[in-house]
């Protein structure tokens, strides 16, 4: 089974665990990357059981669209909604890499900033991933930082006092091969190499301090409610106190 298949696999299995969560008539957050892209089509013949969806991404909303969800802003809720302290039930994404405390990296795929805004506004964060992304400690991936573009040095020199190496994230391919990868918001990316994160929760914080970051593809404070870890034989389910 590739890893592909287990993607699939666990994706199928977040379908049926939001349908049967999720009451009809309410709205779902929808995250982004090769797994997320899973979800949402196997989701698409239960659109209607949906008011909405939430999408993190241009990528994730066009892929939506196409598919014929009604995709909603996130300032456009109706009022009702929108004042509620959780907005959406359930937020669903994958991941880098996830602790077994349910802390993550995300970002791999550059939608940090959107994917953190909301799953601030759901109430339970289901993380889908296949299990090569279940790791002891956070960091072998290297970590996700947004920024604004002026501040890159002013960050690099902040990061490198916490340690890891941090590289700006290039465009790896096409015409603009070499020049600064551009987020949905016009950010830049740092990648931090070499990490070894031992207090996810404390150097979040400490990278949300620094001048010039947008955000940071650490999940630690907002941390997964439940993971469906794809594996060969079953999907698991966990959930994180
Ligand atoms: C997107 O920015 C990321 O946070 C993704 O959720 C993460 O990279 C997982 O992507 P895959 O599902 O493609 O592995």
């Amino acid at each position: 089974m590739s890893q592909d298949d287990l993607k699939k696999r666990v994706a199928q299995a977040a379908k049926e665990y939001v349908i049967q969560k999720m009451p009809k008539g309410q709205y779902l957050g929808i995250g982004t990357g090769s797994t997320a892209n899973w979800f949402i089509d196997l989701l698409a013949p239960h659109r209607d059981h949906f008011a909405g969806v939430i999408s993190s991404s241009l990528a994730s909303t066009e892929r939506l669209l196409k598919l014929g969800f009604h995709v909603v802003d996130a300032n456009q809720l109706p009022d009702a909604i929108a004042k509620q302290s959780h907005p959406m039930p359930i937020y669903v994404d994958g991941a880098d890499e996830i602790n077994p405390q349910g802390h993550m990296i995300k970002g791999g795929g550059g939608a940090l900033t959107r994917e953190k805004i909301i799953a601030s506004m759901a109430q339970e964060f289901v993380c889908i991933c296949d299990e090569s992304k279940l790791v002891q400690q956070l960091g072998h991936f290297p970590l996700p930082v947004e920024i604004i573009p002026m501040a890159q040095t002013a960050v690099n020199k902040a990061l490198a006092l916490l340690g890891g190496q941090a590289q700006l994230r290039l465009i790896k391919s096409g015409k603009a091969e070499g020049q600064p990868y551009l987020t949905d918001n016009k950010g830049w990316i740092v990648d931090i190499h070499g990490l070894s994160i031992q207090d996810p929760i404390a150097l979040e914080a400490a990278i949300n301090q620094i001048p010039g970051v947008i955000s940071v593809g650490l999940f630690a404070k907002r941390k997964a409610d439940v993971l469906l870890l794809g594996k060969k034989e079953t999907v698991e389910s966990l959930r994180f106190s």
